[in-house]
């Protein structure tokens, strides 16, 4: 048995379901990501766990005790709200301190671990402000040092870091992680951002509509997702249009190649764009090599990237160039090449 075990835990809101089915084993002090598109129910899923809200089925459970009734003040829980919830008539000090308050800590060791809160999230000198003299990003830091200063046994951190600037968000990220690890904090971590689900977390769960699509680590779910859905959600990937020839193989852009088809309906081929390169239309290739052919249509600077767009026989396809390396030029013929292991085929949805 996991720290934190979730099982079948559903929420509905009159007919909808918010959280249809969610079970998640999380082991102590690991940093799980819970990513997926807006209302597919992970804040839900968070104010469960937080006991603010009751599931209509399933349990949770902490260190083996079942929680799922349990009063919210009851379960150390740190918790950031995607809205923050300062209390804006006090101080941004007696914010951080409402935890510690609560636990009946002397004030001379509430004050010190407030400092150290404040520090943590680089506010300090700020603890005589009210939340409405800070700025969104600092307010959202007070909230983070609110929930870090009662050592919390689980930390339910939701998009905690999305109103700060890039750089101050990179700081924070490893900060935090630090400290998660440092302290041994079990954390879950909704965010939309998949850069932070990859460098904060030890696995990430997937979310669509209320259920839980694949969890795994970053490279799982990347290198192997699951469904069509994660494979469009995570990271970006052609979806291209094939069929499949009398012997399985997979027809793309009016050509045969390599790649094994699934045995019926229909279906896409996806390819990550940095895993294309392009090479002159006259270059042979061999093997375990997929191998079409098309026009530039676009090529366009993205900073650690150029993005070039080919049209061929079958539609168009993106290919990711690292900058630095010369682009063809619009117009040009072209061939795109990638290796076959890197076609994954997912059924078409049914419309
Ligand atoms: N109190 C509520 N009453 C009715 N419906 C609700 C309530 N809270 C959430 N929902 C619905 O439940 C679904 C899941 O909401 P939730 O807030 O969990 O989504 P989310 O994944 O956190 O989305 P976002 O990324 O936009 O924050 C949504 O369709 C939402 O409209
Ligand atoms: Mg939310």
């Amino acid at each position: 048995m996991s720290y934190l075990e979730l099982a079948g835990l559903q929420k509905r809101y009159g007919g909808s379901v918010a959280v249809d089915d969610v079970s998640l084993s999380v082991e102590k002090g690991e940093s799980v990501a819970l990513l997926g598109p807006s209302g597919c129910g992970k804040t839900t899923t968070l104010r469960m766990l937080a006991g603010l809200i009751q599931p209509d089925r399933g349990t949770i459970r902490v260190d083996d005790v079942e929680i799922t009734r349990l009063a919210a003040h009851k379960r150390n829980m740190g918790y950031v709200f995607q809205s923050y919830a300062l209390f804006p008539h006090l101080t941004v000090s007696r914010n951080v301190a409402f935890g510690l308050e609560e636990r009946g800590i002397g004030k001379a060791e509430i004050a010190r671990q407030v400092e150290e809160g404040l520090a943590l999230v680089r506010l300090d000198g700020l603890g005589g402000r009210r939340p409405r003299e800070l700025s969104g990003g600092q307010q959202q830091r007070v909230a983070l040092a609110r929930a870090l200063v009662i050592h919390p046994s689980v930390l339910l951190l939701d998009e905690s870091l999305s109103n700060l600037d890039a750089k101050l968000r990179d700081t924070m990220r490893h900060e935090i992680r630090s400290i998660q690890r440092s302290l041994g904090i079990t954390t879950l971590f909704v965010t939309h951002d998949q850069v932070e689900a990859l460098t904060m977390c030890d696995r990430i769960a997937v979310m669509n509509r209320g259920r839980i699509a694949q969890i795994g680590t970053a490279e799982d779910i990347y290198e192997r997702p699951a469904t069509r859905f994660v494979a469009e959600f995570v990271g970006r990937a052609n979806a291209l249009p094939a069929t499949r020839d009398t012997e399985g193989k997979v027809v793309l852009w009016g050509a045969a190649h390599p790649v094994a088809a699934p045995p019926q309906g229909a279906f896409d081929l996806f390819v990550r764009p940095q895993r294309m390169r392009i090479v002159s239309a006259s270059e042979p290739t061999g093997g375990e090599t997929v191998r079409v052919t098309g026009r530039v249509l676009r090529s366009v600077f993205v900073g650690d990237h150029v993005e070039v767009l080919v049209e061929g026989a079958g539609g168009q396809l993106a290919v990711e160039m690292p900058s630095g390396t010369t682009a063809p030029t619009e117009g040009a013929e072209v061939a795109v090449i990638w290796q076959a292991k890197d076609s994954l085929p997912f059924a078409c949805e049914a419309a």
